[in-house]
């Protein structure tokens, strides 16, 4: 099997070569860039000086139709007007950008922009095998989630159903590091700027609620609505979703762990973290950085009353590249963890 990258030079291109280089029975042969055509890999990825001798090439459809499926990791609005040309050669298209992850166009131009091909959707999966695994094996398109989303929806995802929480207040939230925001730099970026903050930057109305309310709502089979409040943190990679969910009436842990285990004891990727005492007794992004887990974890505060759940992941890994992987894996009938049990170095 043969595989491509659409916008390799940027920081979830960087993870998709590192991943694919790796991967034993797919071979990336194929590696695009604007704006570094003909330079070698190791010019903008410096960790892979010595592992590949692959250059940037320019977007043609041709060239790309050498291969058996395409990764987009270029922006949105940019990803859809290339998917059509490469779906149109015959590829399987994994799109990192939020271009084909929502089903309504209106609740997508609402978010980003008028779509230019909607009639696409429908070829769309949302790149979330943990929800999608069965849909994903025949998707020409899987769209994977954002990297808040992911980490808001796979916390959420178990319990969404259960009669015992209040669906009407739900926050979400979540601290990010600086990766989060791609390769292009900005004031807001600027070292000085970035370092060391805790920066509300999306305190309402970020993004990525719209995916986490239609999977959400998609759950539940009605509309649901959450709160979702974003921090930029000083770390590179990493998120970690702190959950509020207010309960309807008293619970015991075992009311929680039991649709976590249900629905996520086969999961090969999430790891639950909830240990009584010690510095890893619930999920910290540190512990999967580089890696392609979710460690999910949580705790009742009996009193208000409420429960945490905590989920942490690397965004440019389960929350992009590696979550990507997976779906490639799946799409092409190789078995789903090939290439992926890569644990995160300790100490980070
Ligand atoms: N960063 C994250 O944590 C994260 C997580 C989940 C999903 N995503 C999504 O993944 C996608 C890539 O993110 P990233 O962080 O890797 O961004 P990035 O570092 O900015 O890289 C994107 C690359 O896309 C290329 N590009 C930009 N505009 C283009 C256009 N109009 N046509 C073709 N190529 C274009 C650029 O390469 P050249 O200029 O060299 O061509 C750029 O290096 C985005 O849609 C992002 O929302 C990112």
């Amino acid at each position: 099997m043969k595989a491509g990258i659409v916008g390799a030079s940027g920081y979830t291109g960087g993870d998709l070569i590192r991943l694919l280089l790796i991967h034993p029975e797919v071979e990336l042969t194929y590696i695009t860039s604007r704006r570094y055509q003909g330079k070698y890999v190791k010019h903008l990825h410096p960790n892979l000086r010595g592992i590949t001798d692959l250059r940037f090439d320019e977007l043609s459809p041709e060239k790309a139709s050498e291969c058996d499926i395409i990764f987009m990791a270029v922006p949105h609005k940019a990803s859809m007007n290339i998917v059509p040309d490469l779906l149109a050669v015959g590829l399987k298209v994994v799109d990192l950008s939020a271009d084909f992850r929502l089903k309504d166009p209106d609740i997508y131009e609402r978010y980003y922009c008028p779509h230019t091909h909607p009639e696409l959707f429908e070829k769309a999966v949302y790149g979330l095998p943990e929800l999608y695994r069965d849909e994903l094996k025949k998707a020409e398109i899987a769209a994977a989630p954002g990297c808040m989303a992911a980490s808001a929806i796979l916390g959420l995802a178990p319990i969404i159903a259960e009669k015992f929480i209040d669906r009407d207040h739900i926050i979400i939230d979540a601290k990010i590091g600086s990766s989060g925001g791609g390769k292009n730099f900005s004031f807001a970026s600027h070292h000085p700027e970035r370092a060391n903050v805790v920066r509300p930057y999306g305190a309402v109305g970020h993004r990525h609620l719209a995916e986490i309310n239609q999977e959400l709502s998609l759950i539940v089979k009605q509309p649901i609505k959450v709160g979702l409040s974003t921090h930029a943190v000083s770390m590179v990679r990493g998120i970690l979703s702190t959950i509020h969910v207010f309960l309807t009436e008293p619970i015991e842990n075992k009311d929680i762990w039991k649709p976590f285990r249900k629905m996520y004891n086969k999961e090969p990727f999430i790891r639950f973290v909830k240990q009584p005492s010690g510095n890893y007794r619930l999920p910290d992004p540190k512990a999967v950085i580089g890696s392609n887990f979710c460690d999910i974890g949580f705790m009742l505060d009996e009193d208000i009353p409420r429960l945490v759940i905590l989920s942490a992941l690397d965004n440019l890994i389960k929350g992009a590249a590696g979550s990507a992987v997976q779906c490639m894996n799946i799409m092409l009938g190789i078995e789903e963890t090939t290439g992926l049990l890569i644990p995160a170095p300790h100490p980070m």
